[in-house]
């Protein structure tokens, strides 16, 4: 089928990307004349693994152009809509990109297009989208408007996009909800030919959920809104494990062992981040609120994951004493692995807070540091872990790249100036680093210092009078 994709972000390249390599005909437009012009020219506007080759692949069997988004309202039967919708003051999302591209296909478009919304939009855009393009259309468009919500993570975007748990269409006519089938059905039997595996491992075919649009609009929010309660539900247990000397891990991995809850996002950490969770938990907030819904359970979610890195740096002044004038290496920018994205990274709240404070941040991140750049100018930026490390009085893990796992923790102990670990992840359990010579610090576990793995000190948590600070443990 032919295809348009407007919007050539994290959700958009993939989109088309993908859709090309299932076989369809794709047209991407992209608003950003740098971004797009990168695009044309083999290049790659942000970093996604295996999306450059998807592409490289698609393009040179002819499934997949870049141009402007007028070129993609003419070329697509049905048209994806993944612009951003960034967060208000208030908290709403932002739908002015939207509302252009929108009124775009109104003046442009004519004969019937189905219009596909793939951002995170609130519950009813859709119903506002149609009221729109029934307004400014002015060529006898006839169309139908569905939603397709978009689950995809960054970092395994392609994968995602490609092997989902579910496809979800809100769709208001037969005629939608049959091309949507039409345009996901290889992907809904698995039949085409995988850029990822060699031979696909088995899995679950994905569920194709049909519903309403306001209903689809929903899933989206809710899911969002519901995984991030459960990060900011095992940070609140992380913080009761720090006062009362009990170990997290073992407290998530014993909650996740029951199938009701499972055991994905219970990972503690300096809090969620990201261009979805932070925005997408307000703007829900926000739809209740103006539906007269009291959805306060959600307001707490986002408070206490705004606490977080407060409570991070808390645990960077009890070490340090002082902060001003110190060596701080921080390691990950990136909201999370594998993606170059820094929006709303708790790494940006840490280190403003760290420089404001006086400190000298050295900062590492393997994909995310020209991005870093651009909103965190005063920072010096090294090339590996290793030299963000000289002469640092604390290392601090801020995003869990694999690499930092395969660190040679001598060569580290000879070059900074204090073995101090404060790892914001929990990437290792306390006795991997303490027993390398590092003081090492953690979320909601007890920490170590280099004497009791050298003694083989069991931590004997009814000891601990309150936090974790097991220096105060005599020896
Ligand atoms: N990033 C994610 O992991 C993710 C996952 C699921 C859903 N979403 C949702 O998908 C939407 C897009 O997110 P993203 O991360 O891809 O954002 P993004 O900012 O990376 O991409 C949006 C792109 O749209 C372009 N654009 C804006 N107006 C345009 C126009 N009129 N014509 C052509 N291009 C235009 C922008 O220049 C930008 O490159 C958001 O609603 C987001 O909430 C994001």
């Amino acid at each position: 089928m032919k295809l348009s994709v407007i919007g050539a972000g994290y959700v958009g390249l993939t989109t088309a990307a993908c859709l090309a390599q299932i076989g369809h005909d794709v047209f991407c437009s992209e608003s950003d004349v740098e971004k797009l012009a990168k695009l044309q020219n083999g290049g790659m506007p942000l970093f996604e693994p295996h999306l450059e080759d998807v592409i490289k692949g698609v393009r040179k069997a002819g499934r997949l152009r870049f141009g402007s988004t007028e070129e993609a309202i003419a070329w697509g039967d049905a048209i994806f809509i993944c612009v951003g919708t960034p967060p208000l003051a208030n908290g709403d999302a932002d739908l002015c990109a939207i509302e252009v591209v929108a009124r775009a296909i109104a003046k442009r478009a004519t004969g019937y297009r189905l219009i596909i919304e793939k951002s995170t939009v609130p519950v009813q855009t859709g119903a506002q989208l149609r009221k729109h393009l029934s307004v400014h259309s002015t060529n006898g468009l006839r169309y139908d408007v569905a939603s397709n919500p978009e689950f995809l993570r960054e970092g395994t975007s392609v994968e995602d996009f490609l092997h989902p748990d579910r496809i979800v269409i809100g769709a208001d006519s037969p005629r939608a909800a049959g091309l949507l089938r039409e345009i996901y059905e290889p992907i809904v039997q698995q039949k085409f030919t995988c850029p990822i595996h060699s031979g696909c491992p088995k899995r679950k075919d994905p569920i194709f959920l049909a519903t309403d649009t306001n209903s689809a609009e929903l899933i989206k929010h809710a899911s969002n809104s519901f995984l991030a309660m459960k990060i900011s539900f095992i940070n609140m247990v992380a913080n009761l494990c720090e006062v009362v000397g009990a170990d997290v891990t073992k407290v998530a991995e014993g909650m996740g062992l029951d199938p009701r809850i499972g055991p994905a996002f219970l990972n503690p950490g300096i809090g969620f981040g990201g261009f979805c969770f932070p925005k997408d938990v307000q703007a829900f907030v926000r739809i209740a609120e103006k539906s007269g819904c009291d959805f306060s359970l959600l307001k707490e979610v986002e408070k206490i994951n705004q606490r977080r890195v407060e409570h991070f740096v808390e645990k960077i002044r009890k070490e340090l004493w002082v902060v001003r004038g110190k060596k701080i290496a921080v390691w990950g920018l990136a909201f999370k692995p594998n993606t170059d994205d820094v929006r709303f990274a708790p790494s940006i709240t840490l280190v403003k807070a760290l420089l404001a404070e006086g400190a000298a941040v050295r900062a590492y991140d393997p994909e995310a540091t020209e991005k870093a750049r651009a909103v965190l100018p005063e920072v010096t930026y090294c090339t590996d872990a290793y030299r963000a490390a000289e002469g640092a009085d604390a290392i601090l893990i801020v995003t869990e790249w694999d690499e930092f796992r395969q660190m040679d923790w001598n060569r580290l102990l000879s070059t900074v100036e204090q073995p101090l670990v404060i790892d914001g992840r929990n990437v290792f359990s306390p006795e991997q680093i303490s027993g390398k010579g590092f003081r090492y610090v953690s979320i909601g576990r007890v920490d170590a210092s280099p004497w009791q793995a050298a003694v083989g000190e069991k931590i004997d948590s009814s000891s601990l009078r309150a936090g974790n600070s097991v220096q105060e443990v005599p020896a």
